[in-house]
């Protein structure tokens, strides 16, 4: 009877293990699965992104939205999404009980061929009722899954970033389930690149971005910021208005993985004809009454549109409501200073009326929209809104507030107003000429 092989004896710490061998191609399976968180509120908005980029089997969750589809569905929803805060690539999951399920989980998948030991990690766990009593106890086990999965591979070993790492590995658990995900985008994809410096309190551009989305806003109507701040609402406006893909200018961990194929990627980024610099004339309109506000949004908007856009984008410098209608009609987006403190809400209740006045003589046939934690906003302009979308700016609970002013009326209100839809704007009512 033959001898079984000897194995291979183990090696000594002079003498390395082999290092792996690179996997050049990418992964096998037809079907991967994803999850992309984003923004409380822009779940619809994001399933319709990717709806648009042939994703499958899309099920939307309370912040983010699952999908299916081939690898390089996973590189395009990081590349074109302008709603997507990352897209997770899910690598495991299975049923379990305690910490070395999880543990076995993850030991189950080839780290070794997806990355190289010298790039650094983080792992990340969330939970929804998980019955398991530490969640920094699964993210360490996790984290020594992966180290031994690489040990027993070769002799070296990833170590951990928690600040900058190369790679971010989610846990997720709900009650018997543990899902394990890489993430494909890095930085948080709402980092465009294109913001250099930074004003007190930007919106996150995701966020901008899915407000415009929801407002079904695609670059066919002027849009007015009357309070732009650092321009994200502009600038994202721009990227869309030129169909641009919103991480043109930034790159992606998936960069970084052992299968990536830079040339099949530059394929990816270069296959969609954009109008990057030709922005229609006329379209975008800014202002702010700070002047440092006014600067930032420029540069802004130049990194993504160019100097000669640029020109075709008015940027004023004064009062919102001393401004003067930039056009017929329009949609107007704007995030006005919400007050934190007790003195700034006093003085924003004494501006809203003077805002509220503002509307209704100049923006007759406009949609108006604030983004603002201050609920009674709408009260203090003296009008109802239409509709009201509760959405999340980092962690501050928010309204998307719609207010629809008909033409028809040019009148200031006559005394201070006291909140309830104007007469004019009740259903029905019909003002004499
Ligand atoms: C919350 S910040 C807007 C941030 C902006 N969305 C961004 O992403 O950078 C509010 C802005 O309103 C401006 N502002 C305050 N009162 C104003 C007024 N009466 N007219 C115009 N702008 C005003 C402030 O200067 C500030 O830039």
């Amino acid at each position: 009877m033959p001898l079984p092989p000897k194995p291979n004896p183990a090696p000594s710490p002079q003498q390395p293990r082999a290092t792996i061998a690179v996997k050049a191609k990418a992964p096998s399976k037809v079907v991967e699965r994803f999850f992309a968180p984003c923004p409380r509120g822009l779940e619809t908005v994001l399933a319709d992104e990717l709806a648009a980029l042939d994703a499958d089997r899309i099920e939307i969750t309370d912040g983010g939205v699952g999908f299916s589809g081939a690898f390089d569905l996973g590189q395009r929803a990081c590349l074109w999404s302008r709603v997507a805060s990352r897209v997770l690539w899910q690598l495991g999951e299975a049923e379990y009980r305690v910490e070395d399920d999880i543990y076995r989980i993850a030991r189950d998948i080839d780290w070794p061929h997806l990355f190289a030991a010298h790039h650094t990690i983080r792992v990340e766990t969330n939970a929804i009722r998980s019955p398991l009593k530490s969640l920094d106890f699964v993210t360490l086990k996790v984290k020594d899954a992966i180290v031994d999965k690489f040990r027993a591979a070769m002799n070296s070993r990833p170590s951990v970033d928690t600040s900058m790492p190369d790679m971010r590995i989610f846990v997720f658990l709900t009650e018997y389930k543990a899902t394990i995900y890489l993430d494909l985008a890095g930085e948080a994809l709402f980092k465009r690149g294109y913001r250099r410096e930074g004003l007190a309190a930007p919106l996150r551009e995701n966020l901008a971005a899915g407000m415009l989305l929801l407002k079904g806003w695609k670059g066919d109507r002027p849009l007015l910021d009357a309070m732009c701040g650092s321009g994200t609402i502009l600038t994202e406006a721009a990227l869309i208005a030129t169909n641009t893909a919103p991480g043109l200018q930034r790159s992606f961990s998936f960069e970084k993985l052992r299968f990536f194929d830079a040339s099949q990627f530059r394929a990816i980024r270069e296959s969609s004809p954009n109008n990057i610099g030709r922005l229609e004339p006329g379209l975008l309109f800014g202002n702010d009454v700070n002047p440092a506000a006014i600067d930032t949004t420029e540069r802004h908007l130049h990194n993504v549109v160019g100097a000669t856009a640029l020109k075709g984008i008015r940027l004023t410098n004064q009062r919102a409501e001393t401004l003067t209608r930039p056009a017929e009609n329009g949609l107007l987006l704007s995030n006005p200073p919400y007050g934190e403190r007790m003195d700034e809400l006093a003085t924003l209740r004494e501006w809203y009326p003077q805002l509220g006045a503002w509307m209704k003589r100049e923006l007759a046939g406009w949609t108006v929209c604030f983004i603002t934690a201050d609920r009674d906003m709408p009260s203090g302009l003296g009008f109802k809104p239409g509709k009201k979308t509760p959405l999340y700016n980092g962690a501050l609970d928010c309204r998307l507030f719609e207010f629809q002013m008909y033409s028809g009326s040019k009148r200031e209100p006559k005394e201070k107003p006291q909140g309830g839809m104007p007469m004019e704007h009740r259903p029905g009512h019909r003002e004499r000429n």
